[in-house]
């Protein structure tokens, strides 16, 4: 029932910063339910594990402004749960309904906002829809993208509509016994993928999504937004030259079809008729400027171009400078740096090339600083506020399934090594879960690096993480501020201007020495002409500025957010 929101779940919000602005102005944090936390013992992280642990993201610790949660919905679990079979319901594995209602009460009981990731691009092939739709029951005969193929080919098989090609290795097409039509999809076969322009599948989203708000959700993520429409004729895509079978077609017709903007705006509406809700498309393979164009009120977009970036001062540099082109007229970016689907930034920033290694604690700071004080809401990933890694994992132990096609043709990052279980404390399986076996291994370095052990260590990252989400809470300009990168530093050093368009006296500049010898700088004036103090850094004692607040020197991998002196 539109109108009547959450009466209950929401007013239930205590001392939620922001209003109706949190999700510009906020910080939000990634849950991956299965690795956050185990109650029951069976090895799996579940939503009574979540609600154990909301202490860690609220107000006494990290102080996030809203959490987001990978799917909890019922799922073979071939895709990890972004293969659902009911996207209405609780996966039994996780909880139940009742535990999901206390965890969105206990949240907004902590003033954090409860983001869900809806998965409406495709379904799991065990569910209902799919299963009615197979056997061309009504009203789902037509609900997924069913064709005929294109003949019979030598062998007696029956050849696909069009060549498309799955993002998980092989064919995007698989032909259906029962129903004698092939059906497509992006990812596993065992995920067809709905037909989004039949009306009927869109209002059964619709009424799913308007459930889910019902129930006190202030908002989602969709999962692979811009995939939802592809050319209504199935058209070929040309082709181009490239190493992979996906790289060597040009994605026309696809995804990103012309319809999609039109399509979102109807989304957001009924989104919309819920106060304080918000959106954030995953942009599947695009571009920063792609991302920026679907970008609307209430609706961000997932940016990647940070993500892609190594460490070094020029490459963040041109990354900002991207961004910062693309995200005009008050298109407001997200800042991510680590995810599900990718390597955990700490490692893979650390290691810039194989045999150098850098301070990986070290760069994990200073990273979380510039994600920090970015222009866009940053988007935590569970486990890197303690510096995680990603976690070498075997094969025979992948959860992961495109892991398992390898081959010249296809190649792939093993995603379970960036979804390893979070660890909370020393001792066994870092108190994850009291079962034999987590249900995928841990890291190798979790007996210090846990929660217990980083808070209790003030230069631990974990500790720079709440000294920098508290700075960023403090200053206006570090939310949603314009940001100007400053010239006339040295080539590692990156720094920036965050102010606010409005209030002369809210400003704040970002210094990062990138390099191992740390740097010298000049800092510019402010903008009343005057000097700078340190309002918090990457280190728990900050250099602090000489020369009446006009230079610094940081140490190496060292950042710091200073303000304009009063
Ligand atoms: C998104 C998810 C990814 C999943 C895919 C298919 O990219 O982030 O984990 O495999 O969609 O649903």
């Amino acid at each position: 029932m539109i109108g009547t929101r959450g009466t209950q779940a929401v007013s239930g919000l205590v001392g939620a910063r922001f209003g109706d602005d949190w999700w510009r102005r906020g910080v939000v944090y990634q849950i991956y339910p299965r690795s956050f936390a185990d109650s029951d013992g069976d090895g799996t992280g579940d939503l009574p594990g979540i609600i154990d642990h909301l202490d860690h993201l609220g107000r006494d610790s990290l102080d996030v402004d809203a959490l987001w949660l990978s799917p909890i919905y019922p799922s073979p679990g071939l895709d990890i749960g972004y293969d659902v079979s009911d996207h209405s319901a609780i996966d039994p594995l996780f909880g139940t309904e009742a535990d999901f209602d206390r965890l969105v009460v206990q949240a907004h009981r902590r003033g954090i906002r409860v983001i869900l990731d809806l998965v409406m691009n495709h379904t799991s092939d065990v569910h209902p829809w799919f299963q009615a739709s197979r056997r061309r029951e009504a009203p789902y005969t037509d609900w997924y993208i069913w064709h005929d193929g294109r003949g019979i080919d030598r062998r007696g098989r029956p050849v696909p509509p069009n060549d498309w090609v799955s993002w998980f290795g092989g064919p995007a097409w698989s032909f259906d016994e029962v129903r004698g039509q092939f059906f497509h999809h992006t990812f596993l076969r065992e995920q067809p993928e709905l037909d989004w322009r039949v009306p009927a599948v869109e209002a059964a989203q619709v009424a799913m999504i308007r459930g889910w708000l019902d129930r006190g959700v202030d908002g989602f993520r969709l999962d692979t937004f811009n995939v939802f429409l592809k050319h209504a004729d199935v058209l070929q895509n040309p082709r181009r030259r490239g190493s992979t079978a996906w790289a060597r077609q040009e994605h026309l017709y696809d995804f990103d079809q012309p319809g999609l903007p039109v399509l979102l705006a109807r989304l957001r509406a009924a989104v919309d008729a819920y106060p304080g809700t918000m959106t954030v498309g995953e942009m599947f393979v695009g571009t920063t400027e792609a991302a920026a164009a679907l970008t609307t009120e209430r609706h961000l977009v997932f940016d990647w171009e940070l993500m892609t970036r190594p460490w070094s001062a020029p490459a963040f540099r041109a990354a900002i400078r991207r961004r910062a082109r693309a995200f005009t007229d008050g298109r407001w970016p997200t800042a991510v740096l680590s995810n599900h689907d990718q390597p955990r930034h700490a490692s893979r920033l650390a290691s810039p090339v194989p045999g150098r290694a850098l301070d990986r604690d070290a760069v994990a700071r200073a990273a979380a600083l510039i994600l920090l004080t970015q222009r866009g809401t940053p988007f935590l990933y569970y486990g890197e506020e303690l510096g995680m890694g990603d976690v070498v994992v075997p094969l025979e132990e992948s959860i992961d399934p495109p892991a398992a096609r390898v081959g010249p043709d296809f190649p792939w990052w093993d995603r379970s090594r960036s979804r390893t279980p979070m660890p909370w404390s020393p001792g066994t399986h870092a108190g994850f879960t009291t079962a034999d076996r987590p249900w995928l291994r841990l890291g190798p370095d979790t007996a210090s690096r846990n929660v217990a052990t980083q808070s209790a260590t003030p230069t631990s990252v974990l500790a720079a993480y709440r000294r920098l989400i508290a700075a960023r809470h403090g200053v206006r300009a570090l939310q949603d501020g314009d940001l100007t990168l400053t010239r006339g530093m040295p080539a590692d050093v990156l720094a920036y201007r965050r102010s606010s368009p409005s209030d002369r006296h809210d400003e704040a500049l970002i210094a990062v020495a990138f390099g191992p010898d740390g740097a010298d700088i000049r800092l510019p004036a402010s903008r009343r002409r005057g000097g700078w103090h340190v309002l918090a850094g990457t280190e728990i004692e900050p250099v602090a500025p000489t020369d009446g607040g006009r230079r610094i020197h940081l140490g190496p991998l060292e950042g710091v957010i200073l303000v304009a002196d009063r």
